[in-house]
């Protein structure tokens, strides 16, 4: 019979006998759910024969990076080599409006990038993907996804060929979060919500700019800490802010603001294929949209996305 420590004692196991003792492992860590439970499974197997890459693409959440580093790099203590690329993505992105088009260019520059920390690493045996069973069916939600998709559709060069490791891809996302939870991961990394790959790009509508993002990010940590405070955030699927490209007029004292709306997103969902739209009790929204419009500096309306999926999409762009 299936339980989370005969899951975990068999796939170390496995791993153990798959990586020979004079080989290296490479993982892409996201943040998400999936990579990070594959990461830590992988380096309870094999420990230092592992090292993480974190892609810091700078369209992360608040804090979301150094909760990154401070959780593997520093309480798992496991190597981890952060690429700080900020100023590169926002550069490749500059002007760019086309939902589309920025999913290309962030997915293309990832790879680029990921292949070139990984050309660094003197010997790669094997990749681990968080590949989930629900993955292998149809194409995912995480970076690790995206890595995946990438290297499936335009390969890597020949000298970076390496052998896949899958050590979730019998499990479902609830299985994965129990795992974690088993592997003494924090709370915050295992039931944290789904995150696209191109992360806050999608979610500044039309172009994205630094104090855009910065100007979300604020925005989006307060719709967080506001749902965890009412103890909402686990019945809730995806919960995050929106930057729509436009500005409205409001008042403030004596005078009239112009300045950025910002809308709120909440749904509930199996598997992000169909959602509905979360019923928030009023005075939660009273107390997100307060505190929004009073501590986020350019903002002055909030609004609420009322509509499932379909019609709409999940994300907004
Ligand atoms: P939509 O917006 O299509 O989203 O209803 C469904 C789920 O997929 C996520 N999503 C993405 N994940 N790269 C990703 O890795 C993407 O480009 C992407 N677009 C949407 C979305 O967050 C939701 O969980």
């Amino acid at each position: 019979d299936w339980t989370m420590e005969s899951f975990i004692e068999e796939t170390v196991r496995q791993i153990r006998e798959t990586v020979g003792e004079d080989e290296q492992v490479v993982c892409g860590l996201s943040g998400g759910v999936d990579s990070s439970v594959a990461a830590v499974l992988v380096h309870k197997a094999i420990g230092d024969r592992l090292t993480c890459i974190f892609v810091d693409h700078g369209l992360l959440r608040k804090n979301e990076a150094e909760q990154v580093m401070e959780t593997f790099s520093g309480d798992f203590n496991m190597k981890v080599i952060k690429a700080d690329e900020q100023d590169n993505f926002l550069g490749k992105l500059a002007g760019v409006t086309d939902p589309e088009e920025k999913r290309k260019i962030i997915g293309n520059e990832f790879i680029r990038v990921f292949e070139r920390e990984a050309a660094k690493i003197a010997q790669i045996d094997y990749l681990v993907q968080g590949t989930l069973y629900t993955d292998v069916i149809e194409s995912g939600t995480e970076t690790a996804a995206l890595i995946k998709s990438h290297h499936n559709v335009g390969g890597l060069p020949e000298d970076m060929k390496f052998k896949l490791i899958e050590p979730l891809n019998h499990l479902f996302k609830d299985e994965v979060r129990k795992v974690g939870e088993e592997l003494g991961m924090p709370h915050d990394v295992v039931w944290r919500h789904p995150f696209p790959g191109p992360g806050l790009a999608i979610r500044v509508l039309g172009d994205v700019t630094g104090e855009k993002l910065d100007i979300l990010r604020e925005a989006d940590a307060i719709v967080i800490e506001e749902i965890k405070k009412a103890g909402l955030y686990r019945e809730i699927w995806q919960a995050f802010a929106i930057l729509p490209n436009m500005k409205s007029v409001g008042v403030m004292g004596d005078s009239r603001t112009y300045a950025y709306t910002i809308g709120l997103r909440a749904v509930t969902s199996h598997d992000g294929m169909t959602a509905d739209w979360y019923p928030f009790p009023h005075d939660v929204l009273a107390r997100i949209s307060n505190r929004v419009v009073n501590e986020v500096p350019h903002v002055n309306r909030m609004v609420y996305d009322i509509t499932s999926k379909p019609p709409s999409t999940i994300e907004w762009e």
